[in-house]
This record gives C-alpha cells, sequence and structure tokens, in this order.
C-alpha cells in the first residue's frame, strides 16, 4: 500500500513510519523539514519525502496527488505546536479531503483524541473529569479536534478516527484494548508506538471504517 503520512516527524510519525516499512508499505513522508527524519528513513527506497507545511492546500495536494500517481491512503498523525495557530486539524483535514476528492482517493485514517465523543456516547466520571480538564487547558486543540472530525465525518471518505487517551512513548508492546465502546479511565494510557500498530492493523484490514474506535494500553 502507499501511504501518505502527515505528521510524519512526529512522535507517532516516527514509530508509524517504522512499523509501515517492516510491513513492507511504500511512505510518502509529509514533512516541514526531511532533516526531521533519520537518516535510514530519509534513504529508505521505499521512502518518498514531500517537504511542505500542512495549512499550504498546494503542498498537501501535491503530496496526496504524487505528480499523477496518488496515493491508496491517507493517515494524519499531525499535532500543533506551542508556537503554531490552533485550526491546524481542522485547515490541513479539509486541504487533504479536497485533495483526496480531487484524485480518487477514499481511505483516510486520523488521529484525535478520546476527548472527542460521538453523539450520545456513554463517558465514565473519571472520562468526564478529564474532559472538564481538558476543555480548560487546552479548549482550542479539542475545538480544532471536533471541527476536523465534524468535516472527516461529513466526507464521501472511508474514514477511522483513532481516539487514544493520553499518548506516552513506552515501548512498543502490541499488548492494546480497542473499539467503539470500551470504556477509558484516568490512568488510561496509549504507547504512540501501540498506536501506530492499531492504525496500520486498520489501513491493512479495513477496520473501523466510519467508526471512532478508542484505543488504549492494556
Ligand atoms: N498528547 C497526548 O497525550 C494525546 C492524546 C491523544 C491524542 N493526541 C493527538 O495525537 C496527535 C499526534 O500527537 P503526537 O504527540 O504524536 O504529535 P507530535 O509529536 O507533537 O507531532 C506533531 C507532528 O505534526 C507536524 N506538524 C505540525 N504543524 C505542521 C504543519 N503546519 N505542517 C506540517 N506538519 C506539521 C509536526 O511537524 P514538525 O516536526 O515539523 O513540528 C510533527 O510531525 C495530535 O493531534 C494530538 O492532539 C495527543
Amino acid at each position: 500500500m502507499r501511504i501518505v503520512l502527515f505528521g510524519a516527524t512526529g512522535r507517532t510519525g516516527q514509530p508509524l513510519i517504522d512499523q509501515a516499512l517492516e510491513r513492507g508499505h511504500e511512505v510518502v513522508a509529509f514533512v516541514r523539514d526531511t532533516a526531521g527524519l533519520p537518516q535510514t528513513v530519509q534513504e529508505d527506497s521505499h521512502v518518498t519525502v514531500v517537504e511542505g507545511d500542512a495549512y499550504n492546500g498546494e503542498d498537501v495536494a501535491r503530496a496526496i496527488g504524487g505528480d499523477g500517481n496518488p496515493v491508496d491512503t491517507v493517515v494524519s498523525v499531525l499535532g500543533q505546536t506551542s508556537d503554531g495557530p490552533d485550526d491546524l486539524l481542522t485547515v490541513a483535514g479539509g486541504h487533504a479531503l479536497a485533495a483526496m476528492d480531487e484524485n480518487g482517493v477514499e481511505r483516510l485514517i486520523t488521529l484525535v483524541g478520546a476527548g472527542v465523543r460521538e453523539d450520545g456516547e456513554s463517558v465514565t466520571l473519571s472520562g468526564r473529569v478529564m474532559g472538564a480538564l481538558l476543555k480548560l487547558m487546552a479548549r482550542s486543540v479539542l475545538e480544532d479536534a471536533r471541527d476536523h472530525v465534524e468535516m472527516v465525518r461529513d466526507s464521501n471518505t472511508r474514514w477511522t478516527v483513532v481516539r487514544p487517551p493520553r499518548l506516552t512513548e513506552d515501548a512498543h508492546t502490541g499488548e492494546f484494548r480497542h473499539g467503539t465502546d470500551i470504556t477509558l479511565g484516568m490512568r488510561d494510557t496509549a504507547a504512540r508506538a501501540n498506536v501506530a500498530e492499531f492504525i496500520l492493523d486498520c489501513l491493512e484490514d479495513n477496520q473501523y471504517v466510519h467508526e471512532m474506535p478508542k484505543i488504549a494500553d492494556r
């Protein structure tokens, strides 16, 4: 599969590239600065690096459209940086959806926090406390993710929205649980490397199309 990865230099993006290559995929790594990728990844014959800014529609379209050789799948693990604007996921997601439409690319997987809920979703007391804290501490991040998810859900793509609790850089264990109705508590976390594995599983097995699964370490 040819996968374009937005957020390729990030803490989830890096294990995702490594695992995608291990699984035999081709990766188009969308980066602001190639130097953010390890040398081994830069030199891998199955990696194409596209430099650009996710706020720029032409850059995003170039990565997805691939000069007449569009990717099969779009994966976004973009995350806002402290010095950046607070609508990254919404704007970049809009550009990606437009380019997917233009190039006939159907599959999209995007990563947001478990604080983005589905209508009518049951939430534990600790989930509500965490939601309230998130609103206090990172309201704009949450609003951006919610707006992004709304656009994705309204699109004609075969989308999956992956929703972990707090992410960690713990080791890749492959030991995680996932589901649309699993409950998450204050202590739940997800190793970014496990999230990467789950995203690739969803892609390869066509899991959770038009769903918003949660994932957490066991
Ligand atoms: N932190 C948590 O506990 C948590 C929990 C659940 C979900 N999430 C969500 O998971 C997602 C990924 O998180 P993460 O911690 O893996 O992210 P991260 O390490 O902060 O990486 C963010 C990535 O986005 C890229 N990026 C930012 N602005 C960009 C732009 N304008 N154009 C192109 N690329 C841009 C960064 O590129 P540069 O290297 O160039 O900066 C980097 O590759 C985020 O959306 C986050 O909200 C986080």
